[in-house]
């Protein structure tokens, strides 16, 4: 992390988990132990948990976000939700192109990008997910394809705009596998990420982008993660659903 630059942003996703019942018991044991954090603490929930997940979480320091948003404002998208529903609610970031949306409901470069441009456009923060899989890792793909992942998904977001962006580099090999990716890695991955944001906006404005790094990571590996320069928190799956796990998280965070 560099603070003196950026901001450092501790997001859970929690994906298909949790009813809002069980949201509502999660979020009342994690607001205590996160109270006196010094990053960004989010919670990325399923749709339905959002309003009360929202309730609350009003008056903490815990901002709520979605999983995913649709691109369109309205009209005959069935099933989908559009930005200005979840800013209504009160939602302030919103997960884009996670790799799970990428390979079973087939996301693409195009699509998170018109997923980000919608998000920023009703004014909500998204979470930009790239990664690479194992195999474009072992074919030496990873800059290339981070790159031009991150490229795509910022197509026509402006300078100003990207104030409110967060990048999250997951290598998708790292995603709840328990393999986690080495500290250097990640640090790796993540300069690939703004590299590629320096050779657009230049290197002053990538040098305030928040980077995160995801895939596995915990309450044992969290710190050594953030100690990285590039790594600028982190979006959480499974130890965002144990609130003494991600409260640890926040603190390796919040150094
Ligand atoms: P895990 O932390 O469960 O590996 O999930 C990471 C992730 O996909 C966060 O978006």
């Amino acid at each position: 992390m560099n603070k003196a630059l950026r901001k450092a942003v501790i997001a859970g996703n929690w994906k298909m988990n949790k009813t809002p019942a069980e949201a509502k018991v999660l979020i009342e044991e994690m607001k205590p132990l996160v109270a006196d954090a010094d990053c960004e603490v989010v919670l990325c929930v399923p749709f339905v948990d959002i309003p009360a997940a929202i309730e609350v979480a009003k008056g903490s320091n815990i901002k709520i976000g979605a999983e995913n948003v649709h691109f369109k404002a309205s009209g005959a998208y069935t099933g989908e939700i559009a930005a200005d529903m979840l800013k209504e609610l009160g939602v302030e970031y919103v997960v884009i192109g996670h790799s799970e949306r990428r390979q079973y409901f087939g996301e693409t470069d195009q699509t998170v990008n018109l997923r980000t441009l919608a998000a920023l456009g009703a004014g909500l923060k998204p979470i930009v997910c790239v990664g690479e899989t194992l195999e474009q890792r072992e074919l030496g793909y990873t800059e290339t394809l981070l790159k031009f992942q991150t490229k795509m998904a910022l197509t026509n977001v402006t300078a100003e705009q990207l104030k409110d962006v967060v990048v999250a580099y997951e290598p998708v090999w790292a995603i709840g596998t328990g393999v986690t990716a080495t500290a250097e890695q990640a640090d790796e991955g993540n300069g690939y990420c703004r590299a590629a944001i320096a050779e657009v906006y230049g290197t002053d404005v990538a040098e305030t982008v928040t980077i995160q790094y995801g895939g596995s990571m915990n309450a044992k590996n969290a710190d050594e993660l953030v100690s990285k320069v590039n790594v600028d928190g982190g979006l959480i799956g499974g130890a965002s659903l144990k609130a003494e796990d991600f409260s640890i998280i926040v603190k390796a965070a919040s150094k």
